[in-house]
């Protein structure tokens, strides 16, 4: 592995499961596994997608990984060093180096703040820098790096257009001097051309900053245009994680390849009469209730008996790989 691909996070066997209400007062605890070991690296100043439909458990592995939220198993290491192992005063200190941004600007930014006190509030927090004029003079840096001018940083959000604020959520997470960037849906809220905006200005400071993104959508043409490399989730688990060009010219799951014949690319959706489709035909199974073997098994034109009896794992297959019995050639 060359050291421009030397993994900054790496995520092993991540396991996530929530709570459910309990079924009557004494009725035993249950569970529901959102996330179900799930294992994934994003390379040094590289972008790792993670795709899938709602509620296959994309904002949760992320959260968990960045600990945002509880995990319960695995391993997440950030150059080496176990995130999930830290002290919460460990954690504090380390925070600087990943940041988040999600996918509503309205209501990930306060209303009644100014947006250059909330990008200067991560400094703050982390005393990062002197207060005062040097905490000031970054704010004003991390303006002009995201494309919005000084006379902007004493307005409110509602001041703002969608794409703006989301270059005010951007600035912020970027305050820090982070190394890996979670973008949690970053572009769904907006316009498709204010879309082709973000996403260029996501890949300029990549290049220019050396960033990680680990970046999450339900979106392919969005995965296509910004990821390198992209892990597909379904139900709680990845199915397939492959380079990019890879998985747009050869899907081997066949989910992938449900997801692939309805989406369009950047440029096609903004041509005049497209109309966005539904992705795959039928419904998941309940995330409740996962039936044995594939998990895709009721939705997949494949499915064979071997498929409804053994859950298929993640294995080499081409330049990726696939949980599937039957992979696509
Ligand atoms: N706090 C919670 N308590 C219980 N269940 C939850 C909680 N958060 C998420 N879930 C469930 O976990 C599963 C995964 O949710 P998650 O939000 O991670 O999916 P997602 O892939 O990000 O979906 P979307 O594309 O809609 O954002 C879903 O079934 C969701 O309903
Ligand atoms: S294991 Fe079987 S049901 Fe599952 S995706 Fe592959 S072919 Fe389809
Ligand atoms: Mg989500």
């Amino acid at each position: 592995m060359s050291a421009s691909t030397k993994p900054l996070l790496e995520v092993r066997d991540l396991a996530v499961r929530f709570e459910l209400p309990k079924a009557g007062l004494f009725a035993p605890k249950r569970h529901f596994h959102a996330v179900r070991g799930v294992s994934f690296a994003v390379p040094q100043g590289r972008t790792l997608g993670i795709v899938g439909e709602s509620g296959s458990g994309k904002t949760t592995t992320a959260m968990a990984a960045i600990r945002l939220r509880p995990a319960d198993g695995g391993q997440v290491l950030l150059d080496g060093r176990d995130i999930l192992k830290l002290t919460q005063d460990e954690l504090r200190r380390a925070r600087r180096d990943f940041q988040i941004v999600f996918q509503d600007p309205y209501s990930s930014l306060n209303p009644r703040e100014r947006v250059g006190s909330i990008v200067r509030e991560p400094l703050d927090l982390m005393k990062v820098g002197e207060p005062g004029e040097e905490r000031n003079e970054r704010v004003r840096e991390l303006f002009s790096l995201v494309g919005l001018r000084d006379d902007q940083i004493a307005l409110f959000p509602h001041q703002f257009s969608g794409g703006q604020r989301q270059r005010v959520s951007i600035a912020r997470a970027l305050a820090t001097n982070p190394r890996l960037v979670v973008c949690d849906e970053p572009v769904s809220a907006l316009d498709v051309a204010i879309q082709a905006q973000i996403l260029n200005l996501l890949r300029r400071l990549q290049d220019e900053l050396g960033l990680s993104y680990l970046f999450i959508s339900h979106d392919l043409g969005v995965v296509q245009f910004i990821c390198d490399e992209i892990a597909v989730m379904y139900l709680g688990r990845i199915v397939e994680y492959a380079p990019r060009a890879d998985l747009f010219r050869t899907p081997r799951h066949p989910y992938t390849a449900s997801l692939l014949a309805a989406a369009p690319s950047l440029s096609r959706r903004k041509s005049a009469g497209y109309r966005r489709v539904s992705a795959v035909r039928g419904d998941p199974p309940s995330p409740f209730n996962i039936p044995p073997g594939c998990a895709f098994a009721s939705r997949c034109p494949n499915a064979q008996t071997r498929c409804r009896e053994e859950e298929p794992v993640l294995r080499q297959f081409g330049e990726g790989r696939v949980a599937c019995h039957f992979p696509l050639d």
